[in-house]
């Protein structure tokens, strides 16, 4: 079984086992996990075939928007990574298209239930919670639906500690655990109803959203309705893109840190954005090694601490290269990366190719916002916050949930003042992208014991002047986003170690020894991997090794999941060590040429539509998307065009059309697939109901 025995920072609870099949084999299963997850725990990451051509289907966003982990369930096609496994649960691969189920013999039609509320919030997120909370102060009737079955988005994958500041968005804290916080002040607020399990399919011209809530379908028409959606994330067209084990950053944080699964023995990952840093240091957390990650850029548009955080921990970072190929039999076996020209174009002769069972792909996200024009086309009170409006961090997404939810006071009369002038302030520094690096931390060598503050980016967040109990840390200017300094007395008591989400911050201590002091550095990485004694390979603050030093002794701080190494260093490298060095980079193996361009790389997962197909169309004269689903079935699929409309977008910029010559593809009224008996409250007999006396009509 493939599931992680222990982590760090998540704990390990038991949870009741049930047992299903697949392919006819018995599987162990966790109740209430979905098909995806216990999968994967098993062993297994080709869940079908594509009719198209048979190649192996496996999952790609496990988040139900891309549809590729399509399997058969219970005799219906499902979403493998939404649809949960159940006791005795048949599920089958999908070779071929799935065929149409019998036609279910209705017990009764009814009406869907109405209901009215004076806000709608869709999506249960941090813009969303944040927005939820704000309402339910002066007591607005609000419900909040969303998808999953408990709320937080995003943040119940993240289990890092975040940026921003303590008293505006719980600065230095972990993304699990602001999500419980958050859900847990709704508690207060009587006014706001939650529907979790329960998905949006639309919002109709009549000004009324359709609810999917569990298996009962509901109308809601909201005076206000607030689109808090969140994001999806984008795919990227290479060869071997849509082989299994290649998949978006969040789908593997969903697999380890909600689901407690380990997907991968090595990993490779495209992107130095956040997202990607992160997801590499997660992979860390659960004990996955980490290849590589890779940056198209001169350098990685990243937080720097999460880029230095993963590099002392022996992760290469290559900028300025590209993804040229995955390549495996049936499943992802190795990639191969190439170095990029000005143009962004591979250098022949720079390959280099790595063993990987798993690439991320973390290349930006889209903003879910299918809603919101709804919305807005319906005539109706809309806003949208959070990633929903622009992509931001999380911290950003609970400011403008919170101003949104001041214009629905507005909107409902019930302020008539502006939201505070600050929220905006804030808002904008914490979408603000990192600014400028300054030189290297200082010592404080005057001082018997002192933090060094390795934290030279410009980036907002300042939870280490916030804990400093003898106030000695403080910015080097006005904004939040200026890097800290510290002058002043220190007490040596950890606080600032244990608070900076960048783990960026030391304690040199000269008080027992001035020639060889004791250093003390933040570490999350396993309990037990390091002891007392051990001697451990010192690196600086952007990994480059320092030489090694004995571990004087290993604190372990419970309550914040994070461990203090103490390390005996000699003077003159005290104020440079930032941490240890668990693991040594590992080296390409022999590599590939360049692939071929990727004109074999696929852009429509649902109808495996090449790019070389919709280029094809495009150097022909098409400039409707519509009639490019006619001519190649690019967006025809069940995902709806989610995954794919972005990607055929840059193709057309790239084959030199310009976005406004091109009309888009006609949107589906509905964002997921819904069982058509659903709108008319169709109840269907039972089998039971079938064989009894059951008369119905
Ligand atoms: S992997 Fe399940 S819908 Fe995308």
């Amino acid at each position: 079984m493939e599931r992680l025995a222990s982590h760090p920072v998540l704990p390990i609870r038991d949870r009741k086992k049930i047992s299903f099949t697949f392919e006819g084999r018995v599987m162990e299963a966790l109740e209430g996990e979905v098909i995806s997850s216990a999968l994967f725990a098993n062993g297994v990451k080709i869940f079908s075939e594509h009719k198209k051509d048979g190649s192996p289907q496996g999952i790609f966003c496990a988040n139900g928007q891309c549809a590729q982990c399509t399997v058969i369930a219970g005799g219906l096609p499902v979403k493998a990574c939404v649809a949960k496994v159940a006791e005795g649960m048949a599920v089958k691969p999908l070779k071929g298209a799935p065929e149409l189920p019998a036609a279910p013999c209705v017990g009764e039609f009814g009406r869907p239930e109405e209901l009215e509320v004076d806000a709608l919030i869709i999506g249960g997120g941090p813009s969303g919670l944040a927005a939820a909370a704000e309402l339910g102060k002066l007591n607005v009737a609000t419900l909040v639906v969303d998808d999953k079955d408990r709320l937080g988005g995003k943040l119940v994958l993240q289990t890092h500690k975040f940026f921003g500041s303590v008293e505006d968005c719980y600065a230095g804290e972990r993304g699990i655990d602001i999500a419980e916080k958050l859900q847990e002040q709704l508690r207060e607020y009587p006014s706001v109803r939650i529907w979790t399990d329960s998905v949006c399919l639309a919002v109709f011209s009549d000004k009324k959203a359709g609810i999917m809530r569990g298996d009962r379908y509901c109308l809601v028409r909201p005076k206000v309705i607030v689109s808090a959606t969140g994001a999806r994330e984008k795919s990227l067209v290479f060869p071997g893109n849509t082989l299994p084990g290649v998949y978006g950053a969040g789908a593997f944080q969903t697999l380890v840190n909600r689901d407690l699964v380990r997907p991968a023995k090595k990993l490779f990952v495209v992107g130095g954005g956040n997202v990607g840093l992160i997801a590499a240091y997660h992979a860390l957390q659960a004990g996955i090694q980490v290849t590589g990650l890779i940056e198209a850029l001169p350098a990685c548009g990243g937080y720097k601490v999460h880029a230095d955080k993963i590099k002392r921990l022996g992760v290469p970072i290559y900028t300025r290269h590209t993804i040229v190929k995955a390549a495996g039999k049936r499943e992802l076996e190795t990639v191969t990366i190439a170095g990029v020209d000005e143009k962004f174009k591979p250098v022949p002769g720079t390959e280099k190719t790595f063993a990987a069972d798993t690439l991320l792909v973390a290349v930006g996200l889209s903003s879910v916002d299918e809603f919101h024009k709804q919305a807005l086309e319906a005539g109706m009170d809309a806003l949208v916050c959070g990633d929903a409006e622009e992509i931001a961090e999380a911290s950003a997404a609970m400011f403008s949930g919170r101003i949104a939810a001041h214009k629905v006071l507005k909107k409902l009369g019930i302020v008539s003042v502006e939201a505070p002038r600050f929220w905006f302030e804030r808002l904008e520094i914490l979408k603000s992208r990192p600014g400028k690096t300054h030189g290297p931390a200082a010592g404080s060598p005057e001082n018997p014991v002192y933090p060094v503050l390795h934290c030279r980016q410009e980036i907002p967040c300042n939870p280490c002047v916030t804990v400093c109990p003898k106030r000695s840390i403080k910015l080097e200017g006005e904004s939040i986003m200026s890097p800290p300094k510290f002058s002043g007395e220190c007490v040596g008591c950890f606080k600032c170690l244990l608070i900076c989400p960048g783990l960026a911050v030391t304690l040199v201590d000269r008080r027992k020894d001035k020639e060889r002091p004791f250093v003390s550095v933040p570490f999350e990485i396993g309990r037990g991997l390091i002891k007392k004694g051990d001697t451990a390979v010192l690196t600086d603050p952007g990994g480059a090794a320092l030489g090694t030093a004995e571990v004087a002794d290993v604190k372990d701080f419970k309550a914040e999941n994070t461990l203090i190494i103490v390390l005996k260093v000699g003077a003159e490298i005290a104020d440079r060590v930032a941490s240890i060095r668990l693991f040594e980079p590992e080296k390409a193996g022999a590599s590939d040429a360049l692939a071929a361009p990727d004109d074999s790389a696929i852009v429509c997962r649902c109808e495996r539509v090449t790019a070389g197909e919709i280029r094809r169309a495009i150097r022909a004269g098409v400039r409707d998307m519509n009639q490019l689903k006619a001519v190649t079935r690019a967006g025809m699929g069940a995902c709806g065009a989610k995954t794919c409309e972005t990607i055929i977008m840059s193709i057309f910029r790239g084959e030199g059309v310009a976005p406004g010559e091109v009309t888009g593809f006609s949107k589906r009224p509905l964002f997921v697939e819904t069982p058509l008996g659903a709108f008319s409250g169709v109840r269907c007999r039972t089998a039971q109901e079938e064989k009894t006396s059951w008369s119905g009509f």
